[in-house]
């Protein structure tokens, strides 16, 4: 599981370390903006929720997460972006494992400074077609404005507005946060310096999360 504040780095590293193993990535962000896009009843609940940098509630997430853990490529392990963000979600996460025969074995921190938050989300772009994430300095696509993996034209998420950005900051220390010390305490937290190149902080996350699986 990859926990840490919005614009830490999870996603871009959730990505590269499913694919290297083999397993699903599981972000709630990127679901929810899937169903915000398709229009569906959850999409046009959660928006308002999303837009505003608030947390969607937990019933709601646990009931998608639910039966995304059940579908069959789930079945050899995933790798949880973005979610639990709260502890009745680490709770719900706890009983949904345990009927699936799984264990949660490991908890990465992504650590990274606000004022390096800030710049990260600011200048952050999305393929909203295939999840890609580029930032206008330290990740830009090959051809500006365009996704190198699908072409689609990128965009930039409607909440990584400064004011939201900052309201996401706040929503994490007080409701996510608590969730270091949660699982701190079982033993299974292993801190990772986010701060540097994404390569750098791609090695880190590969020390800590084991090289095999
Ligand atoms: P979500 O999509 O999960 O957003 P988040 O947690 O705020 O995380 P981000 O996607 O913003 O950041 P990230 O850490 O993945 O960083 P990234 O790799 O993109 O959630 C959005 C909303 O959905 C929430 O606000 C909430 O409303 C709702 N939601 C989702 N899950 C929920 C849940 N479980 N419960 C309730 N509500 C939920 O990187 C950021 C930028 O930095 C990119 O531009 C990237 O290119 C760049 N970058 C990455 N690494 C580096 C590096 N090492 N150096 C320089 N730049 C870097």
């Amino acid at each position: 599981m990859f926990l840490g504040p919005p614009g830490a780095g999870k996603g871009t590293q959730a990505r590269e370390l499913a694919q290297q193993w083999g397993v699903p990535q599981i972000a709630t962000g990127d679901m929810l903006r899937e169903a915000v896009a398709a229009g569906t009843p959850l999409g046009r609940d959660a928006r308002s929720y999303m837009d505003r940098g608030a947390l969607v509630p937990d019933d709601v997430i646990l009931a998608l997460i639910a039966e995304r853990l059940a579908k069959p490529d789930a079945k050899g392990g995933f790798v949880l972006d973005g979610f639990p963000r709260t502890i009745p979600q680490a709770e719900g996460l706890d009983r949904l494992l345990r009927d699936l025969g799984h264990e949660l074995t490991r908890v990465i921190f992504f650590d990274v400074s606000e004022a390096e938050l800030l710049r990260r989300l600011t200048g952050r772009r999305s393929c909203p077609n295939c999840q890609a994430t580029y930032h206008v300095v330290s990740a830009p696509p090959r051809r500006e404005g365009v996704c190198d993996r699908c072409g689609t034209a990128l965009v930039q998420r409607a909440d990584d507005s400064e004011a939201t950005v900052r309201n996401r900051l706040q929503v994490y220390a007080q409701q996510t946060a608590p969730l270091l010390e949660h699982y701190r305490a079982r033993g299974i937290l292993t801190r990772v310096p986010a701060e540097g190149s994404i390569e750098q902080v791609r090695e880190a996350v590969r020390d800590a999360a084991g090289a095999g699986r």
